[in-house]
């Protein structure tokens, strides 16, 4: 069976956030995308401060001025490198993470097992 990736990187800017639906365990489910350059990270779309979606509209995220990630149900506010939430209701928790991998232009699911 072909996978086909998550997102093309000449679609996606450096800096920017995206939202993606991908199947993962079985289960379909919305990603939040982060590009550093070359690097891509990736979290389930949920934030844990209630379990709300963390984009206000599909692929539309809140930043503050500082580039923090701002949950649009109650502020909590994630730095990108890790996921981390820094300020707001669930200050010290993290974002759930999904293996991912950049190759041949685009970002990928990586392979479980
Ligand atoms: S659900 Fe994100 S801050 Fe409340």
């Amino acid at each position: 069976m072909k996978a086909d990736p998550l997102l093309k990187l000449d679609h996606f800017p450096d800096d920017g956030l995206a939202e993606v639906e991908a199947v993962v365990d079985g289960d379909a489910e919305s990603l939040l995308l982060f590009r550093d350059g070359d690097r891509v990270r990736a979290w389930f779309n949920i934030c844990p401060h209630a379990g709300r979606r963390l984009d206000w509209s599909p692929g539309r995220f809140l930043r503050s001025k500082d580039g923090l990630l701002v949950c649009a149900a109650h502020g909590a506010s994630f730095e990108l490198g890790r996921g981390e939430c820094v300020a707001g209701p669930c200050r010290g928790e993290h974002l759930r993470e999904v293996a991912v991998e950049v190759r041949d232009g685009a970002v990928w699911l990586t392979a479980g097992d």
